[in-house]
């Protein structure tokens, strides 16, 4: 039996050595060390022999069991690596960084327009972009016959539920749960089924802004605005407000800022010298009612503005849809 073991030892050792590729080795471990393998079989004569001689025989099964092991691992480390690939990693050399993404520009803006409003005492508060009709039209006062409520123009879920047109339910979502006084604006994305070309997306960023108190005028709504601005763009920057129409305001506006990016005209401002901004103008009292504020008591302002156009007229970006493509050239550039 010890004789046996012996032999088999050096036959192992011999074939493991003379083995030349991993498959090799893997199929000598299964005729050796597997379940049906050489060395299972000694152990099972092993326990025919005479009881003086099982101790030493185990022992070398066992040693023989070991050494062909450590044989195999010590061998199929050298053939792993094929030689050519061994020879030619050169562990000097520097790794590959792996590349950080920056913050998307539209991203940017809306940060540093929070971080603005933050410091104008305005709270940040988020709503949700899946909206019912009470909330993005009946308590913002747009009556049923509204082009926006219709179908066409609006993302419909399913009955009453919609994806938000406007960041205007964030108004009432918030004053339906406080009470005055309250100033917070509100990011985020809106949806509206626009024919996509240079400069209409069928979802884009918007800031919503509220603010609502016992005196609250137009001229703290012009204030609030210049100073935004004046903080994104620096003071020579002007706000105007130009007479327009929206039901949950009364009166309404729409809002420019002088171009900050040129004196007497250029390609941002279309030669015209003011940039178009988003709309504004005193809460409507019957926005008031809606929520269950007493309207001869509240006044309040509320604006809205469109991100994405503050982001392109800083970058002097000339395509909306440039940054919705996801196309790494043109991301890396902010
Ligand atoms: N919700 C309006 C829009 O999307 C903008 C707006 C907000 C106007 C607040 C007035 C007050 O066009």
């Amino acid at each position: 039996m010890l004789d046996r073991i012996d032999k088999i030892a050096e036959e192992a050792g011999r074939k493991i050595a003379e083995a030349d590729s991993p498959a090799a080795l893997d199929a000598l471990r299964v005729e050796y060390l597997g379940r049906k393998g050489i060395v299972a079989d000694l152990m099972k004569r092993m326990v025919a022999l005479p009881a003086e001689q099982k101790p030493e025989a185990g022992q070398r099964i066992n040693q023989l069991k070991q050494q062909t092991s450590k044989r195999l691992d010590e061998r199929k480390a050298v053939l792993g690596v094929p030689a050519a690939d061994a020879e030619s990693i050169d562990y000097t050399v520097p790794g590959t960084r792996p590349r950080v993404g920056t913050e998307h520009p539209v991203n940017q803006t809306l940060n540093e327009l929070l971080r603005i409003s933050a410091n104008l005492g305005f709270e940040i508060v988020r709503g949700q972009e899946v909206e019912t009709e009470r909330y993005n039209f009946e308590a913002l006062n747009i009556p049923l016959e509204h082009p926006s409520r219709d179908a066409f123009d609006t993302f419909y879920l399913h009955d009453d539920v919609l994806l938000r047109s406007h960041t205007s339910p964030v108004q009432i979502r918030t004053m339906e749960e406080r009470t005055p006084p309250l100033r917070i604006v509100a990011p985020g994305v809106v949806y509206r089924p626009d024919t996509v070309d240079a400069s209409h997306f069928y979802m884009f960023n918007q800031l919503e802004g509220l603010m609502v108190g016992e005196d609250v005028t137009l001229a703290d709504l012009k204030t609030v605005l210049h100073l935004l601005f004046q903080s994104l763009y620096g003071e020579r920057v002007h706000v105007r407000l130009r007479p327009s129409f929206f039901p949950f305001t009364e009166p309404s506006a729409e809002f420019d800022i002088s171009c900050p990016f040129c004196d007497s005209g250029c390609a941002v401002c279309k030669k015209k010298g003011w940039i178009e901004m988003g709309g504004c103008g005193m809460v409507d009292p019957k926005v008031f009612e809606a929520v269950g504020y007493d309207p001869e008591r509240y006044t309040g302002f509320a604006f809205g503005l469109g991100v994405d156009r503050i982001a392109m007229a800083q970058h002097g970006i000339h395509d909306i849809r440039l940054m919705y493509e996801n196309d790494i050239r043109f991301l890396s550039q902010f």
